[in-house]
């Protein structure tokens, strides 16, 4: 039996016309929901997210402001840019592309978004939010895998779930969401012995790392569920993911392919995002 594949894409237009509807009820009272996106220098790929973004922002009737500052911008000048944006009543999410140019410090940048607007949720109050279950703002990429899991029908409370790598965008956050959705979790990462035995135990695996291969048709138990947020490219110059995609599939459940699976979902909950930052902003349940 060959593994459902999970069609990312599909579920993105799902969630961004959630969120479109969202917007357009917003707008019957008055509510223009807006993101600012600012992007500083010339780096290619930055510039491609950022133009998808503002699409999307179109597609679901959420204003978006760009601001393309040069790449000699300084710290002091993007920091008071950010100080406008806080304060002005028309901008509800705030979204600095990354990376930045290395002469401005990221971290300062992102501690001075104030945490209302912050739709990427990398400030730390977010990030904290995310641990102690509060409501608000999750992280796009993590939520996306979420929301991929659950749309496609598969229940996550009660379910051994292992996440492959511990970083601070996916990794760490997957594992609590995955948590706060009461599946029980295991982080594996490049320190962990024994992989292969963790992973075949797994109903759930969401594999970032990085790494073309790291989960192969061995480790996965007949009929689980794979995530993968891997975006490589491959000797021959094709995008791929951190799954053994062609193998793993003749034993998972359920399987995410690369392009085409968590990609196209993590603007979709930027958009969501944005909707519930203006409801927020405007005491709105
Ligand atoms: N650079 C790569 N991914 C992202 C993202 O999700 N948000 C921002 N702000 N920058 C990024």
């Amino acid at each position: 039996m060959s593994a459902t594949i999970i069609d990312g894409k599909a579920i993105s237009v799902d969630i961004k016309n959630e969120a479109k509807n969202e917007a357009l009820e917003l707008k019957k009272r008055g509510i223009e929901p807006c993101l600012a996106v600012v992007l500083v220098g010339d780096n290619s790929a930055s510039r491609v997210y950022v133009n998808n973004k503002k699409k999307a922002c179109e597609y679901c009737e959420i204003k978006s402001l760009s601001y393309e500052l040069p790449e000699d911008t300084t710290e002091e000048e993007l920091l008071s840019l950010i100080d406008e944006l806080n304060a002005s009543d028309n901008v509800n999410g705030i979204l600095v592309q990354l990376p930045l140019p290395k002469h401005i410090d990221e971290s300062k940048v992102i501690l001075k978004i104030s945490p209302e607007k912050d739709v990427d949720c990398f400030h730390p109050y977010n990030v904290g939010a995310i641990f102690t279950g509060g409501e608000g703002f999750k992280p796009c990429t993590p939520a996306g895998v979420i929301e991929l899991i659950k749309r496609s029908g598969c229940e996550i409370a009660g379910k051994n779930c292992v996440v492959i790598g511990r970083s601070n965008i996916v990794g760490k956050p997957v594992a609590m969401l995955l948590m706060a959705e009461n599946g029980t979790v295991t982080i594996c990462h490049s320190g962990t012995k024994n992989m292969s035995e963790i992973c075949r135990n797994a109903d759930i695996i969401v594999v970032a790392t990085g790494k073309i291969n790291t989960l192969t048709k061995d480790m996965v138990k007949e009929g689980a569920v794979v995530i993968d947020v891997g975006i490589n490219r491959n000797d021959e110059g094709k995008l791929c993911g951190d799954v053994d995609f062609f193998n793993v599939k003749e034993v998972a459940g359920f399987i995410t392919p690369v392009p085409g699976g968590v990609g196209p979902m993590t603007i979709a909950m930027l958009m969501k995002n944005c909707v519930t930052a203006t409801k927020m902003q405007n005491g709105i349940k």
